[in-house]
């Protein structure tokens, strides 16, 4: 079979890095970079950190308002569809990219397999509820990393060519520790940290980068501890904390590649976020959660007892790095680290 898939964001090249390598074992695929993310650091430094092939086309559609940047993809992706007329789209999460793969594909009857679908916050002020929302509509496969995105698609009416195959972010993270046991990453050493005395911390969401008062919160919050607070900086906040005065202790530091982020998050006392594959990392490496949001789609990492929704309040965030304390035991959550192969098998 040809499959055209579709990356754009950093987490989707992340997550294309363990499907890719299943599907070409078995199919032809034509990989389309929206370029919806360009900066090194957000895009090309996965590429060549995790032997992802390099794009076969990268439609250059850079920053913009959602409807700038959607329909600039919608045209991009049509014309490569039309051209190579795929068997499949395949699409990854919930980014402006994931909406425009599947639109363009359902409008030419493209097949759609949306991996991490059934996700919801219930939250359609998030931009990306409501591109999951469209996308999962539009799919006729959908690879679900969890019973509960199960549930949420048959909620929906969704019960056909719905599937729960773990997640594909796990088989990633064990390529990377393997990677790591064979090459252990420097950033330790380079940034001058040591093991469990130091939180990792990342904030991208519109609801707290375009909101100055929870942006200023955050910030504030992170001032006042008292340890070191790694932030690998988003551009997207990067641009909106400006000038903000920052405590000596906290690091803003350019985002790194996705290895060197596994030993940073692996080596953590702690991690604050509100990135969604973030939550779900610290929760495979044994290391507690603050999340940055006042709701969340892992919600078994919450169930669990490892995550915990601080939102933006600044008693919570502190608080909870003082005393957050997670449980003993934790259970395996979103599959067993295989979830590629099925997805592969599922195409057929
Ligand atoms: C996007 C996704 C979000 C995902 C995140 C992963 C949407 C609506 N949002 O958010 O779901 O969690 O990616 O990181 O698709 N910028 C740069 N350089 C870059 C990329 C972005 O400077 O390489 C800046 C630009 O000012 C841009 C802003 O960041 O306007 C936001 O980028 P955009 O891709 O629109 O959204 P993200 O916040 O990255
Ligand atoms: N990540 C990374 N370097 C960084 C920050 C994040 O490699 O500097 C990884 C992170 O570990 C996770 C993915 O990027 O695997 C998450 O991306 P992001 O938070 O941008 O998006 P989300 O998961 O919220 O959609």
């Amino acid at each position: 079979m040809k499959i055209v898939s579709i990356v754009g964001a950093r987490p989707q090249f992340i997550k294309a890095a363990a499907v890719s390598r299943a599907l070409r074992r078995r199919h032809q695929e034509v990989l389309v970079h929206t370029g919806q993310h360009y900066d090194y650091e957000m895009s090309g430094i996965f590429f060549d950190g995790l032997d992802l092939p390099r794009p076969d086309a990268n439609l250059g559609v850079g920053s913009g308002s959602h409807a700038e940047q959607t329909a600039a993809m919608l045209r991009g992706i049509e014309e490569v569809l039309l051209a190579e007329n795929p068997d499949y789209l395949l699409i990854y999460g919930d980014t402006n990219s994931t909406l425009a793969g599947a639109l363009a594909a359902s409008k030419l009857s493209v097949p759609v397999a949306h991996v991490e679908a059934g996700l919801r916050s219930f939250n359609r002020r998030m931009p990306e509820e409501i591109n999951r929302v469209v996308a999962d509509h539009l799919s006729d496969l959908l690879l679900c990393p969890s019973d509960t995105a199960v549930r949420n698609l048959a909620a929906e009416g969704i019960t056909r060519s719905t599937h729960q195959v773990g997640d594909v972010m796990l088989d990633v993270l064990n390529w990377a520790r393997q990677q790591l046991t064979e090459r252990p990453s420097e950033i330790l050493e380079r940034l001058g940290l040591k093991r469990q005395r130091y939180l990792l911390a990342t904030v991208h969401r519109s609801e707290n980068t375009d909101d100055p008062a929870r942006l200023a919160q955050i910030l504030s919050a992170f001032n006042s501890l008292d340890q070191p607070v790694v932030f690998p900086i988003h551009p997207r906040a990067r641009k909106m904390i400006g000038g903000a005065r920052l405590a000596g202790h906290v690091r803003l530091i350019d985002p790194v590649g996705y290895l060197d982020m596994m030993a940073l998050a692996g080596s953590a006392r702690m991690v604050l976020t509100d990135s969604g594959g973030l939550q779900k990392e610290a929760y495979w490496l044994g290391v507690p959660c603050l999340t940055l949001r006042d709701e969340t789609e892992w919600v078994e990492t919450v169930e669990a007892g490892w995550n915990i929704l601080v939102g933006a309040d600044p008693a919570k965030i502190t608080g909870g790095v003082r005393t957050f304390t997670p449980n003993a035991c934790r259970p395996a959550l979103y599959g067993d680290g295989h979830s590629a192969e099925r997805c592969i098998a599922l195409l057929g």
